[in-house]
């Protein structure tokens, strides 16, 4: 048996979790150090196999289909995917931890063994954490996307995270997305191209007509248009060139979701 470890992109830093990083003591006083509480609460340890990725075995206890969401807000989709699918193992990244709380409060009551919900960046453990070739599914379901040109790099579906989905997708996965903004969503179609074969699908999903998520159900009450993508791995990336990062001026930020990126990526407020 290995030992529990902590993924570094789950936990900010390596240091014991008793410890919070100096940084969210230091730079903004007793607001942050409330929230650091918080995470220190709610933020599981990543177990990491003896290449220090996330070692799915070894937390589920067995091998099987992988199915990760990134950006899980309360974990609505996992939890019915994991009581539908009992033979997959299913993990949700959520960097607010109230979310996350609420996620992991629901799959302890219906003893959901065949999931885990994390706090963290779903950014940086795609690419510190999970294994080339180790997942079958990735949904993203709603991904904020970002109105501000000076909060681009911590928007989560960039051209990295797609070459990123790519490698760590097993041949023949698929990557799921969803948006309620046409712009963001002509936006993702062109990015996701080069690595994956974009299929739109028409229509609400059959398992879940009302919404696989709290934020495909308030859209759908607004009667926002959808757009619900299934994007099958391509086994040789297309040779075409990947749009910029997305922004539209204009929009309310999101301060809450940006405040929490950047004291788990380090970001310098200052900048
Ligand atoms: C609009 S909400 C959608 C939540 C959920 N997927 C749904 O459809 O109801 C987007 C979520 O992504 C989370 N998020 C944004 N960037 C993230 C990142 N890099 N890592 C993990 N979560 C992230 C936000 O905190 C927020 O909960």
């Amino acid at each position: 048996m290995g030992a529990w470890v902590r993924c570094a992109a789950l936990t900010q830093c390596a240091k014991p979790l008793n410890k919070p990083p100096a940084m969210v003591y230091n730079a903004a006083g007793r607001e942050n150090r409330v929230r650091a509480q918080r995470d220190k609460k709610t933020t599981m340890p990543g177990h990491l196999n003896a290449a220090n990725l996330f070692d799915w075995t070894q937390v589920f206890g067995r091998t099987a289909p992988r199915v990760l969401d990134v950006g899980c807000g309360d974990g609505r989709f996992l939890i019915a995917s994991a009581l539908a699918n009992p033979g997959r193992d299913h993990v949700g990244i959520e960097v607010l931890a109230p979310l996350v709380a609420k996620g992991r409060g629901e799959a302890e009551r219906l003893q959901l063994a065949n999931l885990r919900f994390f706090v963290g960046d779903a950014v940086q453990w795609l690419s510190e954490c999970a294994g080339d070739a180790s997942i079958d599914e990735i949904h993203a379901y709603h991904p904020q996307p970002y109105y501000d040109p000076s909060v681009v790099e911590l928007g989560m579906l960039s051209a990295a995270f797609f070459e990123r989905a790519w490698r760590v997708l097993r041949p023949g996965g698929i990557l799921v997305l969803q948006t309620d903004s046409r712009p963001y969503g002509k936006h993702l179609l062109a990015a996701a191209r080069k690595h994956f074969d974009p299929v739109i699908q028409p229509g609400p999903w059959p398992d879940a007509p009302h919404g696989r998520t709290h934020r495909e159900e308030v859209a759908q009450r607004k009667k926002l248009e959808i757009l619900r993508v299934v994007a099958a791995r391509r086994e040789t990336p297309l040779d075409v060139a990947l749009p910029p990062p997305y922004f539209a001026a204009g929009r309310p930020g999101l301060p809450t979701v940006v405040s929490a990126l950047r004291r788990r990526r380090k970001v310098d407020r200052s900048s």
